[in-house]
């Protein structure tokens, strides 16, 4: 009975959630609606008792005169919070007239007060005006809402079609749809925007459906004439949406999807702010999908790859507000992973993994990371008639796909590097990685009941990592020394004549200590050379590591020598400068809050809402290529960067192989100093000095 009554109770709150859940907005604007009319109701009943008269001219008008215009504006009140709070504003409205119902019943009917009875009358009048207005508008919501399920059905049936014609492009018009509407959300544009941003974006393709599918679908690169006729899909689109002249940003988007910032697009080639920006949100989405797709004439491209395109395509390709957009929502997907990656995953642990003659097979990388990884798995015979013993193993390795690869144009490509082979029994060979260390413990593990069965732990910490096999009755304890700290460790299982079922992979959410691997060689250092103001910092990943702060003051000079680290691939892997500040000034002290992170290839984020960054970078006739300029950062240079101070404003320049940056952080509302800091990603950062541009020491 008890649980009856609080379902009903549950029930009563759940059919009054809208009033909890409405809006602080919408919660305003009842209130405001509420005074007025008890101000109006109060001048409505003084006005209707008062005998005074008011002389307009030579004619006398009594005040009660003015109650029936108080009255009729209080109703007004009413009809206002129905309107435009719906529901909320008609049980408001409703609960306010239904309250005064008592005191003019009793007026009308107790006591006999036949003044009253225009009022009660004019009371249901208002109660009928307000419930249909509310029943109106109701219907018109639904209406409106059928109108806008049967665009969206429609609007998605087509997109379905176009996109069931390219076989590899499954679902990429819903991608880039919701890729535009959070790059749309990202630039603080309301939600109608957003809203309109996504359907221009579903329907980028549509001109696709004119397109033969033997074209779209052909394996291998298109001729230069097959192309021409591909690229006609923009203007067929903007043809087909433009008979939708409710929206016409639709035909817009299709129309300029293709358009590049730097006029260079199709079809009119437009160039910057020429080019709509709804077609600038769409083109940087679509981009980025077409790149982590498949295409018929190649893989999907790494997410570092995708990245890198990104930055090295804002200002040409793409519009830098939305290329840096895109890159922020790149950089906070960190659990990214290629659908092709997933697929092949999900496979390896579902069913038997079996490899004959050695690495005849070979399962996807596991990352490992200071998260240990506990791996489960049953290991048997390939051939048990032959009576050949198991022999499992894992290859450790990094690529950028996180795969395993023998071909030798892939392994360029991927960037592949084998650090060795682990056996189950505790054999290593060692290839790539430094060096390699077993131990075995007679002693098993607690939790094996059967002999085939395999636990291993796995963990990773800066350039070490150990992995632990244990079986029934023994463990082998693996420590792999990494040439650096920088690059990833994949492990992917094979071997030889095994079978492996019922694999499973359990993360550990804690993070192990730094001291947890005992090391078994000295971390490598590029930075043991002659020391400038202050230590030099070799930064094996991003940001792992930062110089000490300097104070900002205007004329502020920092120099400092940098070089990449060996392992070092990217665009991105270079310098960057934050300005932050902290009670004791450096970059992990008490207190730390950074206002902004800007990179030397051009990149920044704005990190605390107090301050606003203008970043201008502009390619000089300096810069080459960005072949060159990452050459420039592997070759080594020495570098400067200025501050200067006016007023709240930090203005950091630096030039470097062509790239210059001038970022203006604009600080307001904070008096505590502010200091600046040399980081980066795989970087050795020596000679670091600081000085003012008249010469003296800071
Ligand atoms: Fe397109």
């Amino acid at each position: 009975m008890k649980t009856a009554d609080n379902k009903a109770a549950g029930g009563k709150v759940g059919k009054l959630d809208f009033i909890f859940k409405a809006s602080r907005r919408a919660k305003i604007f009842i209130l405001i609606h509420i005074l007025i009319y008890i101000l109006l109701y109060v001048c409505t009943v003084i006005s209707a008792r008062s005998g005074a008269v008011i002389y307009i001219g030579e004619n006398k008008l009594p005040v009660s005169a003015f109650a029936g215009v108080f009255s009729s504006v209080s109703n007004i009140c009413l009809v206002v919070m129905v309107l435009f709070q719906k529901k909320f504003g008609l049980i408001v409205s409703l609960l306010i007239i239904i309250l005064q119902m008592p005191i003019l019943i009793v007026q009308a009917v107790v006591q006999k007060n036949l003044t009253s009875i225009p009022g009660l009358f004019s009371t249901i009048f208002t109660i009928a005006m307000i419930v249909i207005i509310y029943l109106n508008q109701s219907r018109i919501v639904r209406e409106q809402k059928r109108m806008q399920d049967l665009f969206e059905q429609t609007a998605t049936a087509l997109v379905n079609a176009i996109d069931a014609k390219d076989k590899y492009t499954c679902g990429h018009s819903e991608r880039v749809a919701e890729y535009s509407r959070r790059l749309a959300e990202m630039s603080n544009k309301s939600k109608e925007e957003c809203d309109e941003v996504y359907h221009t974006a579903l329907l980028h393709d549509v001109g696709k459906i004119g397109i033969p599918i033997s074209l779209i679908n052909k394996k291998g690169k298109l001729t230069d004439e097959e192309y021409e006729y591909v690229k006609q899909h923009s203007v067929m689109g903007a043809q087909i949406l433009e008979k939708i002249t409710e929206y016409p940003y639709l035909a817009i988007g299709a129309r300029y999807h293709h358009e590049r910032y730097d006029g260079k697009g199709y079809p009119d080639g437009l160039k910057g702010e020429e080019i709509p920006e709804i077609a600038r949100i769409v083109s940087v989405a679509d981009a980025y999908d077409a790149m982590t797709s498949i295409r018929s004439y190649r893989d999907p491209i790494t997410q570092d790859k995708v990245r890198e395109e990104i930055v090295k395509g804002s200002g040409t390709q793409f519009d830098p507000h939305y290329a840096r957009l895109m890159l922020q929502l790149i950089d906070i997907d960190t659990e990214y992973e290629m659908k092709e990656r997933v697929k092949a995953r999900e496979n390896d642990m579902s069913g038997v993994f079996s490899v004959g003659e050695h690495r005849s097979a070979m399962g996807d990388g596991i990352i490992l990371s200071s998260r240990m990884k506990t791996i489960r798995m049953s290991v048997s015979s390939c051939d048990e008639d032959a009576g050949i013993p198991p022999s499992p193993s894992f290859i450790l390795f990094d690529s950028l796909d996180g795969k395993i690869h023998t071909d030798e144009r892939e392994k360029r490509e991927r960037l592949y590097i084998e650090y060795g082979e682990v056996y189950f029994d505790g054999r290593t060979e060692t290839f790539s990685a430094r060096k390699m260390q077993t131990t075995i413990i007679e002693v098993g593990a607690a939790d094996i009941e059967n002999k085939d069965e395999y636990k291993i732990e796995a963990v990773r910490i800066d350039d070490h990592a150990m992995i632990r096999i244990a079986d029934k009755y023994r463990t082998a304890e693996i420590i792999i020394s990494l040439p650096d700290s920088s690059r990833y460790l994949y492990i992917a299982l094979t071997g030889e004549n095994c079978s492996i079922s019922g694999l499973s992979i359990i993360r550990n959410e804690e993070n192990c200590p730094d001291d947890y691997i005992p090391r078994i060689s000295e971390k490598i250092s590029y930075i043991d050379v002659a020391e400038g103001d202050m230590p030099n910092v070799q930064i094996d990943g991003f940001r792992s590591g930062t110089s000490e702060g300097t104070e900002i003051k205007d004329g502020l000079k920092l120099t400092f020598h940098t070089k990449c680290l060996p392992t070092a691939r990217l665009v991105w892997h270079c310098p960057s400068i934050i300005l932050f500040s902290s009670d004791n000034g450096k970059a992990d002290g008490p207190n730390y809050r950074e206002f902004a992170f800007m990179r030397f290839d051009g990149e920044f984020w704005e990190n605390d809402k107090s301050c606003l960054t203008m970043l201008e970078v502009t390619k000089t006739d300096a810069f080459e290529n960005w072949d060159a300029w990452m050459k420039h950062n592997m070759d080594g240079y020495d570098t400067e960067v200025t501050f200067r101070v006016e007023g709240n404003k930090i203005i950091v320049i630096t030039e470097n192989a062509g790239i210059s940056i001038r970022d203006t952080a604009e600080i307001s509302g904070f008096n505590k100093p502010i200091y600046a800091a040399i980081t980066g990603d795989q970087i050795a950062v020596t000679n670091i000095r600081r000085s003012y541009s008249g010469g003296g020491k800071p």
